[in-house]
């Protein structure tokens, strides 16, 4: 029986982070078992403690760090970092848990092929400390988006969210412990549909088999 690798041509990602880079071992993890169509061609953060950085070289995977803090400027800095994406070649570009804002240059080079995964049922608590702020609220529920990235911060057109209900018990650590496990299942899902060209941004609007997601 062939593989899907075999069969079909993989979607070739690079993917940036920040951290601890569990939602990248689930997407290097939904790659490598055939789950979707796509390959991991190179992974950058901008921190070089990131234990994401050591689970894609234990994978054998190209793996980089280009710190923020050695360029002068945020213009300098983007350009440097997308010399470094472009050398794999890539199709999508996969922010996962990468902590900086990108400027308008490089959103643009990327519109409709970079996504983004975000900790709340956006347009929901965009920005930072979203479980604190969901509890301070007494929400009753809270969950994670995955959006295409446009100019304006966590504001893309969402492509799937998950959701979770929020008890009285719950503690942001308990909160990010359900979020992580939803990010790792919607995550993967919607690189998979843009992996099999499902998946498009077309007049600042998500589409999925050219139906408008209406998250
Ligand atoms: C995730 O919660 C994601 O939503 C946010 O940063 C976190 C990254 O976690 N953007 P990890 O590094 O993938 O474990």
């Amino acid at each position: 029986m062939s593989s899907l690798t075999e069969t079909q041509t993989l979607c070739r990602l690079v993917v940036l982070i920040s951290g601890s880079g569990s939602n990248l071992q689930a997407i290097m993890d939904c790659c490598t078992d055939g789950t979707i169509p796509a390959k991991v061609v190179g992974v950058i953060s901008n921190q070089a403690q990131a234990y994401g950085l050591t689970r894609a070289r234990d994978a054998g995977i190209d793996a980089h760090c280009l710190d923020h803090r050695d360029f002068p400027s945020r213009d300098q800095y983007d350009a440097a970092l997308m010399d470094l994406i472009e050398r794999p070649n890539p199709d999508l570009v996969v922010l996962a848990g990468f902590m900086r804002i990108l400027g308008h240059d490089f959103v643009g080079k990327y519109l409709g092929r970079m996504l983004n995964i975000h900790p709340s049922l956006l347009p929901l608590y965009p920005g930072l400390e979203t479980h604190q702020r969901v509890l301070a609220d007494g929400a009753k529920e809270h969950g994670a988006s995955v959006h295409f990235v446009t100019p304006e911060l966590d504001a893309g057109p969402v492509i799937i969210q998950g959701r979770t209900g929020i008890t009285k018990n719950d503690t942001p650590q308990t909160l990010a412990q359900r979020v992580h496990h939803i990010e790792h299942q919607i995550y993967p899902q919607a690189i998979g549909w843009f992996a099999q060209g499902r998946l498009q941004l077309r007049s600042g609007k998500a589409l999925l088999d050219n139906q408008t997601i209406t998250a």
